[in-house]
């Protein structure tokens, strides 16, 4: 007879991997809609403090606006709402827009440079993740949309350059983007 205590474990695998990859989808809608926000408040600060950048700006939150759009669409499918502090982090990223804009270029850049790296990391590790899962919705999602990211980082990365403010800003950035993706996906 088995008892309560040598029955073995039941590890419901399927069901972990379907609550990860929705994390990652919720993840992925949430830091799209901080990026629409970041990217709002610096055009409309760069009006004064880098007008050069307007065109530039406004062509990354078209692509902002699409994932965002992409990640709603996978959210519907897959029947999970959006992350339940969205508009505090929406807040949040609005402001990080205006604080780094009012640095001009090289604040603007810094930031790009910091946000979209630590986001790109992250979609890396999600791709292998679900790659390894066979979760193929999400990977085309994530693939569609990774190549403007580079673009985003890229343009960040040359157009910060080294100077000293470009530095401290990533440093400050970097680890706040992190912190988001840390909390966002379990809100
Ligand atoms: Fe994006
Ligand atoms: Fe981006």
């Amino acid at each position: 007879m088995i008892t309560g205590s040598s029955m073995p474990t039941v590890v419901p695998v399927v069901p972990l991997v379907a609550e990860r990859a929705d994390q990652f989808v919720k993840l992925n809608h949430l830091g799209e809609f901080i990026a629409i926000n970041i990217y709002r408040a610096q055009l409309q600060l760069c009006r004064w403090t880098a007008p050069t950048l307007l065109p530039l700006l406004a062509e990354f939150l078209a692509h902002e606006q699409r994932h965002h759009g992409l990640f709603a669409v996978v959210l519907a499918e897959r029947g999970i709402r959006p992350c339940r502090a969205s508009a505090v982090f929406g807040v949040a990223g609005f402001l990080l827009g205006m604080v780094t804009a009012l640095f001009g270029r090289p604040g603007v850049m810094a930031c790009t440079a910091a946000v979209e790296t630590v986001v790109l990391d992250h979609l890396c590790q999600q791709l292998a993740y679900l790659r390894q899962v066979g979760e193929w919705r999400a990977v085309a999602a994530i693939e569609s949309i990774v190549s403007e990211e580079i673009e985003h980082r890229d343009a960040g990365a040359r157009g910060g350059g080294d100077c000293l403010l470009y530095k401290v800003l990533h440093a400050l950035v970097a680890p706040s983007t992190a912190c988001v993706i840390a909390i966002g996906m379990h809100l």
